[in-house]
């Protein structure tokens, strides 16, 4: 088991796992980490040196030699390639389109299973991603699996301006052999098509009392 408490949050694209997860992170007072931020700065990251990412022993070379940092700021995970930090770029539509691809490797995968682990050595932290409760902290026993209607999660996502279809990346991430979306046998399910944020995380509040989490104590407790 983490060293510090980990709270695990996984779903499909659009499911409210960020906002929730940020939310979450707050009212607990620990560190908020975005797992799909890593896997986004490594394909900006190949993208902006012209690598082509169809196929993993290409871009593994280009990976090996590339610096990847994780460390939490301001209770925050931030990701540095070679010293810099993608910013808005990490949610181009070229990273959307290329980002499940090269998620799909096994040998990246298992190269970042450490940097993950690592970060609950030091700090409490709500991670979310597509595997955390099922391959990145598998012992940990607060683990949700939030999901939401294909439609409702369409229109989330246009509300928030993207066009990007999230169909063909949900499809990639269930179907991959390493590491695929699913609910862990352990998770709380959470269906949040009908819910508003702060349902989701009363919700989760609720759960992790349940299951014994260490919660803050004190006149801002959640
Ligand atoms: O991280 P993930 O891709 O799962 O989803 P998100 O970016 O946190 O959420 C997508 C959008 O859905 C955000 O604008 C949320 O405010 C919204 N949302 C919602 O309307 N109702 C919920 N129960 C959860 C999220
Ligand atoms: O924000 P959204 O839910 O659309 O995606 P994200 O959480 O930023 O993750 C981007 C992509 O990274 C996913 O579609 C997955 O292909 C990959 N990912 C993963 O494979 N495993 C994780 N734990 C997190 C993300």
């Amino acid at each position: 088991a983490p060293r510090c408490p980990v709270v695990a949050i996984d779903g499909p694209s659009a499911s409210g796992k960020s906002t929730v997860a940020k939310s979450l992170a707050q009212a607990l007072g620990i560190a908020y980490c975005n797992s799909g931020l890593v896997y986004r700065a490594i394909t900006w990251g190949l993208i902006a040196k012209g690598v082509t990412i169809e196929r993993e022993p290409v871009f593994k070379t280009t990976v090996r030699q590339m610096k990847i940092e994780c460390q939490i700021e301001g209770n925050e995970l931030h990701v540095r390639i070679d010293g810099k930090e993608p910013g808005q770029e990490a949610r181009s539509p070229e990273v959307n389109a290329a980002v499940s691809h090269v998620a799909a490797s096994p040998w990246l995968r298992k190269r970042l299973l450490p940097i993950f682990r690592q970060l609950a050595e030091e700090h409490s932290l709500v991670m979310e991603g597509r595997d955390i409760g099922t391959a990145v902290f598998p012992a940990t026993r607060y683990k949700f699996y939030i999901d939401a209607d294909p439609k409702v999660r369409e229109q989330r996502r246009q509300k928030q301006g993207e066009t990007d279809s999230i169909e063909d990346r949900d499809w990639e991430d269930r179907s991959r052999t390493a590491a695929p979306l699913r609910c862990a046998a352990d998770a709380a399910f959470l269906d949040s098509s009908r819910m508003t944020v702060e349902e989701v995380v009363r919700r989760l509040l609720d759960e992790l009392r349940k299951r014994g989490f260490p919660l803050p104590e004190g006149p801002s407790a959640p």
